[in-house]
């Protein structure tokens, strides 16, 4: 086969600040999942972008080739509209778990293709193998049945899903090239559209615990997915939400599952009711239910009924004991006074270090390893009472965890003052 382009032209053309046309572009995706275009091309395509940035039409034309080098899922016909939420991950970010019955529960289908937790994030699919017997693999046809008979389900993507995106990421992980404003909209967007879902609600997070920290630079990437999910035909919109603190009091994998129950029976943190809330009224709203009342339904533990579905069409056991951890470590407030700072970033690597989360792609997680906040920023404590507690399977983890903890609060006599979690609502 004759090629239409030659890459070393194309990169050269990224590398020299200019755009690239719309046939170069969709070639160059084209020819790297076949294989023809190598990942030194495509990385070295993918430091370029990094440092020259793209216009919003190339970003628009690279998601639109990524999508097309794979398979594009299709629920019209369901009978109910499709809404999905996407967070840019987060410490303690379990919102996931309440929120797709939640949704579910006012007739709404939500598709929640997921992944698994890699650095400090957690990741979804981890979370809910703590029960026992839940499985996160479903074939499309078990996928749009489920959406059909209970209207949540979260599951892992199939590989068939933006494939070029897979590869591309890959690459991206070991050139240092992940924080690219194109590359993560376009990588993130590609995924959501080919999904087939009607609408998608963001939740992109900023602070210390988040993947982009900048305040400013969080608002640019929520722009730019909103800008993509529209202009493909799906309703998007997006909040800037706070990742400073970790969201809840229980970071780990099946603490988080017991905390989402406790939110789905009307109870649970504030700060996990407040953004399922805030993200379920966005995801209503887009799929066309005006006079839904979210938080009543948390309160009256409405959306109990959905969970208990949703994990056991897929084989989990909501009654399940969930698995507790061998070995615990309670640190202490060493004076009385208000707790002013937890760190989410140091948090996150707490919990990580205790065996939460995994280092490389095919590592294991420790269930029921994580940590739990006796106190939150706000609250007053006095000396000798619990701030914190590490879980382990193996006592030996924590001298590594409580290291990655030294730095990571903070007591003062005057307690915080509050801000809201959601701090903007972006629409295109
Ligand atoms: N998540 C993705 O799926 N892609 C990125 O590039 C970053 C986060």
């Amino acid at each position: 086969m004759t090629e239409a382009f030659d890459a070393v032209d194309v990169i050269r053309r990224k590398r020299d600040g200019g755009a690239v046309p719309e046939p170069e572009l969709r070639w160059l995706v084209d020819a790297f999942t076949r294989g023809y275009v190598s990942d030194a091309q495509m990385s070295a395509f993918a430091m370029a972008t990094l440092l020259n940035g793209m216009a919003r039409d190339e970003i628009r034309v690279l998601t639109d080739a990524m999508i097309a080098s794979g398979e594009r899922m299709d629920f019209a016909g369901l009978g109910k509209p499709t809404v999905d939420k996407h967070s840019t991950g987060g410490v303690g970010d379990k919102i996931t778990l309440p929120l797709a019955p939640l949704v579910a529960s006012f007739g709404v289908a939500v598709p929640q293709l997921s992944g698994r937790g890699l650095g400090h994030t957690g990741g979804t699919l981890d979370k809910l193998e703590s029960i026992p017997g839940w499985r996160a693999n479903l074939t499309n046809e078990e996928l749009r049945d489920q959406l059909r008979d209970v209207g949540a389900v979260v599951c892992a993507a199939g590989g068939d899903l933006a494939p070029a995106d897979k590869r591309l990421y890959a690459l991206r992980d070991v050139t240092g090239t992940v924080e690219a404003i194109p590359l993560i909209a376009s990588s993130i967007m590609s995924k959501k559209i080919a999904e087939g879902t009607d609408a998608l609600v963001l939740d992109v997070k900023f602070g210390s615990g988040a993947f982009m920290r900048d305040e400013a630079l969080a608002r640019e990437l929520a722009e730019t997915m909103v800008a993509l999910g529209t202009d493909s035909g799906v309703r998007t919109t997006a909040l800037l939400t706070d990742m400073n603190t970790p969201l809840g009091r229980t970071i780990g994998n099946a603490n988080e599952v017991r905390e989402s129950v406790e939110v789905l029976a009307g109870g649970g943190p504030s700060d996990v009711v407040e953004l399922t809330v805030a993200l379920a009224q966005e995801m209503l709203q887009a799929a066309g239910v005006h006079d839904a009342d979210p938080a009543e339904a948390l309160r009256t533990g409405r959306a109990m009924d959905s969970w208990r579905r949703m994990i056991e069409a897929q084989n989990g056991d909501p009654d399940g004991m969930l698995p507790q951890a061998r070995e615990s470590e309670t640190v202490t407030a060493p004076r009385d006074g208000y707790v002013t700072r937890m760190d989410a970033f140091d948090f996150g690597i707490g919990a990580w270090r205790l065996g939460a989360g995994r280092a490389r792609a095919d590592d294991d997680v420790v269930h029921a390893a994580g940590i739990d906040l006796h106190a939150k920023p706000g609250d007053a404590v006095q000396a000798g009472e619990p701030l914190f507690t590490l879980s382990a399977d193996d006592a030996a983890r924590f001298d590594r965890a409580l290291d990655a903890l030294s730095d990571a609060w903070e007591i003062g006599d005057q307690p915080p003052v509050r801000q809201p979690i959601v701090r903007e609502r972006i629409t295109s």
